[in-house]
């Protein structure tokens, strides 16, 4: 992008003013973002319609993607390293997606009855993962993971569902440290992230009530913090000792192997939510897991639980997640990416610890997150002394080199990302930190 100023012309003292200094630059940069922000304003509270997209002074607003690129309002290219927080596996426009979509597009949309791709896509994904016996299909993986909760207290009978705090199942399902207050109104058990004996005791305490433990094998929001797997075993056995069903949320996480996080491990949940990257892109959340579960919602039973959504099997959806996953994100690519990303996890990482910063990235394969405290991380109370201040400075220097990430730090690898593109962030973060080393954590 156009360099306004050298950003080390006037290195400051301390971190505020290095951070005012980075907002005014941002600022002057990007009128145009700035001025569509305003204007937003007048009709969506705060310009905005999906709070996590938000940060201050304003976001950028994005008018193209290709490949793994962005560009602005501003005309300002970024290397895409966010990757619409895993939505964005295949980049912007991967060819074999794009063609899917349009051939899809001249069948023509919204039937208002069954079509013929649906049954292809849930073969795709039951392949997958063997957990998943029967599957069914959502707009959103929020929407999957109301569908899993309330069927896991249908099916049990019982009310309570324990969750983790820290952990982000959807738009009503936030657990920042409590429950909140727009969250879906169920008795929700909190337990400390992997914290086996506290968890244990937790699901012991509750036996009786409770009906599913909710758990991402790794989670991502709360800052890519990956569960151990003798805390998921742990769960696995404890959930089944008491009648309970296990929930793994694999929203993100799903695309951390061909089979997921629960192939990793080797731990098979009753049910696993699905979302983002699986329709190419397109909106989608699904459900599914054992047979005995998920034959509940069989509707030619009399008893049957009742599922709808107009847009469940909506033809782009299926068409971009047949193609995805049948000619793009095969099991080798699945491989092939985590390790690239496993790599870049390691490299900078490297660059931390060379420069004596206490700093580090969490992650596993293709998703990670750059935290500003050395501290040992098992779960999101470890992160209480993670410098926020520093993130969001390491955020805009990336931004005045050309790179997109989450302002809380994520990353996570489409597959249009390469070795050199991965290197040229690396090299990014290497510059932010001899920069900046005397503002940084050591
Ligand atoms: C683990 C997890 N579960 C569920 C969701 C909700 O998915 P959606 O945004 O499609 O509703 C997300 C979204 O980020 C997520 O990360």
């Amino acid at each position: 992008m156009t360099q306004l100023a050298p950003r080390n012309a006037t290195p400051e003292d301390d971190l505020e003013s290095a951070l005012v200094s980075a907002r005014a630059r941002y600022t002057l940069e990007n009128p145009k973002s700035a001025a569509h922000q305003e204007a937003a304003k007048a009709y969506m509270p705060g310009g905005n319609t999906r709070s996590v997209l938000h940060y201050a002074p304003f976001p950028l607003a994005f008018v193209k993607g290709e490949g793994n690129s962005l560009w602005s309002a501003d005309g300002a290219r970024y290397t895409d390293f966010l990757g619409e927080y895993t939505a964005g596996l295949y980049g912007h426009s991967h060819p074999k997606i794009i063609q899917a979509i349009r051939e899809a597009l001249d069948g023509g949309l919204n039937f208002g009855g069954q079509g013929v791709k649906e049954a292809r896509l849930a073969a795709l994904i039951t392949a997958r993962f063997p957990s998943i016996d029967l599957i069914r299909f959502t707009n959103s993986g929020t929407e999957a993971n109301l569908m899993a909760m309330a069927a896991a207290k249908a099916i049990t009978g019982r009310k309570k569902i324990l969750v983790f705090r820290g952990a982000y199942h959807g738009g009503v399902f936030a657990f920042p440290f409590d429950d909140a207050p727009l969250n879906a109104p169920h008795e929700f058990v909190l337990a400390r992230y992997n914290d086996l004996d506290g968890t244990q005791r937790l699901i012991r305490d509750h036996a009786a009530t409770l009906a599913a433990v909710v758990i991402e094998p790794m989670l991502g929001a709360g800052g890519s913090i990956p569960a151990t797997q003798a805390f998921l075993a742990m769960l696995r056995q404890e959930t089944e000792n008491i009648g309970a069903l296990l929930i793994f949320d694999e929203v993100m996480t799903s695309r951390l192997s061909p089979g997921g996080l629960q192939a990793v491990h080797g731990v098979n949940p009753d049910l696993t939510s699905l979302g983002k990257y699986l329709a190419g892109g397109m909106s989608f959340g699904a459900f599914g897991g054992r047979r005995a579960c998920m034959e509940r919602f069989d509707p030619t039973r009399p008893d049957a639980f009742f599922h709808a959504g107009t847009f469940n099997n909506n033809v782009l959806s299926m068409a971009a997640g047949i193609a995805g996953l049948e000619s793009v994100f095969t099991p080798e690519a699945a491989v092939s990416l985590n390790r690239r990303g496993d790599a870049l996890r390691n490299a900078l990482n490297n660059a931390f610890t060379r420069h004596g910063v206490a700093m580090q990235t969490l992650g596993y394969g293709s998703l990670m997150t750059i935290h500003a405290t050395g501290n040992k991380v098992a779960s999101p109370e470890d992160l209480s002394t993670s410098n926020q201040a520093v993130k969001e400075l390491l955020f805009f220097d990336l931004i005045a080199d050309g790179f997109w990430i989450a302002r809380r730090g994520m990353i996570s690898l489409s597959l249009t990302i390469t070795d050199d593109d991965c290197a040229q962030f690396a090299g990014a973060v290497e510059s932010f930190i001899e920069r900046r080393i005397r503002l940084l954590p050591s």
